[in-house]
This record gives C-alpha cells, sequence and structure tokens, in this order.
C-alpha cells in the first residue's frame, strides 16, 4: 500500500483538522508537539503522511499530487483557482467574505463608482466587484491587518474575512455586503481521487459521519 499525503493548513485550522481525524482513528502524534521544527510526519500502521503548509500552499500541494488530500479554507480555494476536487465541507472555520468598510463608504457601492478596494483575496474581490457587481474598481493587494486600508486612506473598502466582527467594531467599520459564507474544506487531487478511490472515499465517508453528528449536537 502507498502512503497517502495530507496537506493541513497551519494556524488556526490545524488544530481542528488534528481533532478531526483523531475521531475518524487517524492519530499523529508527532504532530502535537508545538516545539518541534520537523515537518512531515508518518503514521506507518495507516500508511499516511501529514505536513503543514501555509494556506495558500495548500492547493499547490494538491493539484500537483505532491498531496493527495488538503485541508483548507474555502476563501483560499476559491483565491488560488486550482484544479482540485472540494469533496466536503468539514464545517469548523466558518466566517463570511464580505466588502466592508466605514458607513460613509457605502454609496459608492450602490452607484457603481471607480473606488479602490484593499484586500488579501484580489481574485476573489475582482470576482465579486466585475462579475457580479458589473463595478470597475482599483485593486490593492495587501498581506494582513487589512482593515487599516481605509482608516489610513489607502482605500475606500476592504474585502476581507469576517468571523466574530470584532475587528471591524474595534476600528469603526461595518460589513456592507456579503460575498459568501466560508468555512475549511477537504480537497483531493484528480488522480489521486482515480487512484486510490476505495482508501479517499472510505475517509471521505468516515468524516462526513462525525461532521454531520457535529452539526446535529449544534442545533
Ligand atoms: C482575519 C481577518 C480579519 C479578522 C477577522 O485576520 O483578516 O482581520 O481575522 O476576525 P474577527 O471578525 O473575529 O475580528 P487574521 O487575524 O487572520 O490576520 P491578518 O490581519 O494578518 O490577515
Amino acid at each position: 500500500m502507498r502512503y497517502l499525503t495530507f496537506a493541513l493548513t497551519k494556524g488556526r485550522l490545524a488544530y481542528k483538522t488534528l481533532e478531526l481525524l483523531e475521531q475518524v482513528g487517524i492519530t499523529c502524534e508527532e504532530m502535537k508537539d508545538k516545539s518541534s521544527r520537523k515537518l512531515i510526519f508518518v503514521n506507518e500502521e495507516k500508511k499516511l503522511r501529514f505536513f503543514l503548509a501555509k494556506g495558500p500552499d495548500v492547493p499547490t500541494y494538491v493539484e500537483y499530487g505532491a498531496a493527495d488530500i488538503g485541508i483548507v479554507g474555502k476563501d483560499t480555494i476559491m483565491e488560488e483557482g486550482r484544479k482540485l476536487y472540494e469533496v466536503l465541507d468539514l464545517g469548523y472555520g466558518a466566517c463570511r467574505m464580505c466588502v466592508c468598510g466605514p458607513e460613509s463608504a457605502r454609496p459608492f457601492l450602490n452607484h457603481g463608482q471607480l473606488i479602490r478596494v484593499a484586500t488579501k483575496y484580489p481574485n476573489i474581490a475582482k470576482d465579486y466587484f466585475y462579475n457580479r457587481k458589473n463595478q470597475t474598481v482599483e485593486l490593492i493587494k495587501l498581506n494582513g491587518s487589512i482593515e487599516l486600508a481605509p482608516i489610513v486612506g489607502l482605500s475606500e473598502v476592504i474585502v476581507d474575512i469576517v468571523e466574530t466582527g470584532s475587528t471591524l467594531r474595534e476600528n469603526g467599520l461595518q460589513v456592507l455586503e456579503e460575498i459568501c459564507p466560508l468555512s475549511a474544506r477537504m480537497v483531493v487531487n484528480p488522480v489521486s481521487m482515480k487512484m486510490e478511490n476505495e482508501r479517499i472515499t472510505g475517509l471521505i465517508q468516515a468524516l462526513k459521519q462525525i461532521v454531520s453528528r457535529e452539526q446535529r449536537s449544534v442545533k
């Protein structure tokens, strides 16, 4: 049996992902050691390998087949536009992609003005403004703390992730329009899906049961 390789997103999602995998009997003790600088972890018994990568790199590893399976946010999947199968909504990491700004920027969105939009997600922002709203905008790519942009006058609005809304509130900004809901997803390399169909669909089914059980208990 060959190894199945998982690319997991570093950071916030990683902990929840390990918890979920544990519930289907997939454990990787080595990976929990936060002080370790090791990059790849192996579960010999189940012939599985895991590595942690930066979110935007996860779809890249999966598209090229360096990982068979990836766990990554829907925002990153949309932004990267890679060729992969999105097979399961894992439910956690739930948040929304939104157009945000000060209340005073709202009219700019209703009258199709040429405004500046700062974002870490230029492809999502471009698709939203050009294809869904038919509004020409100037996109400004940033790498973090996006909420700063309208405060210091770099842009009129931002396209960013809103989870609890506290970053917006604490900075006097609002959600002006909602683009789409987001959460963690499982993605699969199309060739792996064919070659390792039994193992991968078995895993999807097992995860599906856990995820729907958790969603029922939340409701
Ligand atoms: C994300 C996002 C918002 C914030 C939203 O940033 O870009 O800034 O979280 O969360 P909230 O609605 O719960 O306040 P992140 O902390 O990932 O860091 P970044 O600013 O470096 O992108």
